[in-house]
């Protein structure tokens, strides 16, 4: 049984109440977590407000080496960290060392731009006022970050809350997602012996409304960055118009696949991505449109492939996909799938669970748009299948969504392969690869209600960041 504390400006501390955490396979107990008040809170605040008004941050070059030495500490600790996260998340364990190795990755790229930290030359000149004026600018790191991360990757998406922060030079309170809170507590372990500085590091478990809260309320928190509904991400920029708020929220991933495309490849790359992590990503494919002229031979093969995933069990080496995160989850997503055979889409595959309760992937045809498995985000194992005729009308139905994080594209083609990368309406197209794929190094992010940011250390870096411009004037006869 696993047992966490907060740790508030990196002094573990015990709380007289705790929260259970259940398996999202079997419900057994996982084990129990510390339970942050509103005074825990703000004491982490104070605690990381001081610090950075002290001027308490390490160098630049010193910060890149904490961060690597924390990248390989998690490199050797993978196995450990992976069966964490596959005991809480219900991740396959195969997804969860790729998830890990990941992290150590991201704590790398933060690690690299902690040392490329410079600012810019202005152009001076570029206006008669400024012809005899040098100027140039520093950066400066904003203060206090607080941060809120999902269940859904437990470990890497907290590395990308925490490491481009601490490259900028801003201490962090994290609130780790209440279902998931052992792996982002480990990983904080790690931080501290990797040499983080212990005033720069707090995370707290608890109640998600009453932290959420004081991070709202405090004139200290600069930076608020969050991870997870749409509803909640605006509401929290809402409430908070001084501070910078950063939000990575939802979508529903199109992927088109045209008749000139390798079908074959697509239809294995769809059936590896669309259900991993229970389809329980942000970027999981979701609705496929396919030209009709291929549709019946595509689909027969994707699916076979999909049928010949093993579904169950998280912790066993064969598993491909995993439990819903709690069963009222699998119930509204099984409520979704009956509502469109109610509205005329057809199970093509799955739709049911099986003898241990696990959500089997599914694939839907006959959608259409107004349906909850492609209006919504589903967040979960399902893929919901249109035709079409023209490529024109298949863009137009992926951009007719309220959210924009990802789409995929597979074609031969290079006119519609160009087209696609013009026409698509989202933080990221992918050609010839599914939605749900991600490298860490990219901007990640959305438009629309999918969010104002993207991450990727070289990017997110900037977020944490004031530049502040220097001028100086040439003495008049020097
Ligand atoms: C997300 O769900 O936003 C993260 C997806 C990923 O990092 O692969």
């Amino acid at each position: 049984m696993r047992r966490g504390e907060l740790l508030i400006g990196g002094e573990w501390v015990q709380t007289r109440e705790h929260d259970v955490v259940l398996s999202p396979y079997d419900r057994h107990v996982v084990g129990e977590v510390g339970r942050a008040s509103a005074d825990d809170t703000r004491r982490a605040i104070a605690i990381a407000a001081a610090a950075h008004r002290a001027g308490g941050a390490p160098p630049d070059h010193h910060r890149a080496d904490i961060l690597a030495a924390a990248s390989a500490l998690v490199r050797e600790r993978e196995e450990s960290l992976a069966t964490c996260i596959a005991e809480e998340a219900g991740k396959p364990l195969r997804a969860a060392r790729a998830e890990v190795e990941r992290g150590a990755e991201t704590l790398m790229f933060a690690s690299v731009e902690a040392r490329r930290l410079a600012g810019h030359v202005i152009p001076t000149a570029a206006a008669p006022s400024g012809t005899d004026k040098l100027g140039f600018t520093t950066l400066h790191p904003k203060g206090v970050v607080a941060a809120v991360s999902p269940f859904n990757f437990p470990f890497n998406l907290v590395c990308h809350k925490l490491a481009p922060a601490f490259a900028a030079g801003c201490p962090v309170v994290l609130k780790p997602a209440g279902q998931t809170p052992f792996v982002a507590l480990e990983l904080a372990a790690i931080l501290l012996e990797a040499g983080w500085p212990r005033e720069f590091l707090s995370v707290l478990t608890g109640p998600a409304r009453e932290i959420g809260d004081v991070f709202v309320e405090s004139d200290d928190v600069r930076v608020l960055t969050f991870t997870g509904s749409t509803e909640v991400g605006y509401g929290l920029a809402a409430a908070s118009p001084k501070k910078t708020v950063l939000l990575e929220l939802g979508s529903n991933s199109p992927v088109i696949v045209d008749d000139t495309a390798d079908l074959e490849f697509a239809a294995g790359r769809v059936a590896a991505t669309a259900f991993a992590n229970a389809g329980q990503s942000c970027i999981s494919a979701q609705r496929l449109y396919v030209h009709e002229s291929v549709a019946e031979s595509f689909l027969g093969d994707l699916v076979a492939r999909t049928e010949a995933l093993v579904t169950g069990d998280p912790l066993d080496e064969a598993t491909d996909v995993g439990p819903l995160i709690r069963p009222e989850e699998r119930d509204r997503v099984l409520s979704w799938i009956r509502q469109a055979v109610d509205e005329g889409a057809r199970v093509r595959t799955g739709g049911a669970v099986n003898d241990d309760g696990t959500l089997l992937p599914t694939i839907i045809d006959r959608a259409t748009p107004a349906m909850k498995v492609c209006e919504l985000e589903v967040f979960g194992p399902v893929l919901a299948v249109q035709t079409y005729d023209d490529f024109g009308e298949a863009i137009a139905l992926s951009n007719a969504s309220r959210y924009g994080l990802h789409a995929g594209v597979f074609t031969t083609s290079l006119s519609r392969a160009l087209r696609a990368a013009r026409e698509l309406s989202f933080g990221g197209v992918n050609i010839n690869e599914s939605p749900t794929f991600r490298l860490d190094q990219q901007p990640y992010g959305g438009v629309r209600d999918s969010g104002n940011t993207r991450e990727g250390p070289a990017f997110a870096i900037h977020d944490y960041l004031d530049e502040r411009a220097i001028l100086l004037q040439f003495p008049p006869d020097g």
